[in-house]
């Protein structure tokens, strides 16, 4: 009678999959970050074209939830867990750039740019140090630039001259 064949948890290779974990973690917890920071932005910002920032507002926290969803998913994909509780997201990425209160549309329309900056400039770590670890990997993180890029597209031309 043959034994039941174990069948292993992920394909994964534990240094690829630690590689993973290890750049991939924090764009994670800023992009969690980004959801509730990108909130506050969309329910305190008055001023010049108070519609289109509010909505577009919106639509950055549905893609920084989808993008850190995406991130996540790849770690425990390989095997992984992470810690995306509130504490850690808060260690990570507390010192957001957006306003307690009411702020004029310019000025968190910057605050937003400098909270997208900040994620981007780990995404970027990632995308370099995951290049000759696992591919794979690195293309969550060129996927997250791409969108991060185009969503700070959108914020900027409010602003540029
Ligand atoms: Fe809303």
């Amino acid at each position: 009678m043959s034994k039941a064949q174990t069948v292993s948890t992920t394909a994964s290779d534990p240094t690829v999959a630690a590689a993973a974990a290890q750049f991939l973690s924090p764009l994670v917890l800023g992009l969690e970050a980004l959801t509730v920071n990108g909130k506050q932005a969309h329910w305190h910002v008055r001023g010049a074209n108070f519609v289109g920032v509010h909505e577009l507002l919106d639509t950055i926290v549905a893609h920084a939830g989808d993008f850190a969803d995406t991130a996540a998913e790849r770690i425990v994909a390989l095997g992984l867990p992470i810690d995306a509780r509130l504490s850690a997201v808060a260690e990570k990425a507390g010192a957001t750039a957006v306003p307690a209160g009411f702020a004029q549309s310019d000025d968190v329309i910057r605050a937003v740019i400098s909270d997208i900056d900040a994620i981007l400039a780990d995404t970027q770590a990632a995308i370099d140090g995951l290049d000759e670890i696992d591919l794979t990997s690195q293309d969550v993180a060129i996927e997250i630039k791409r969108g991060l890029d185009k969503d700070r597209w959108f914020l900027v031309s409010h602003i540029a001259a």
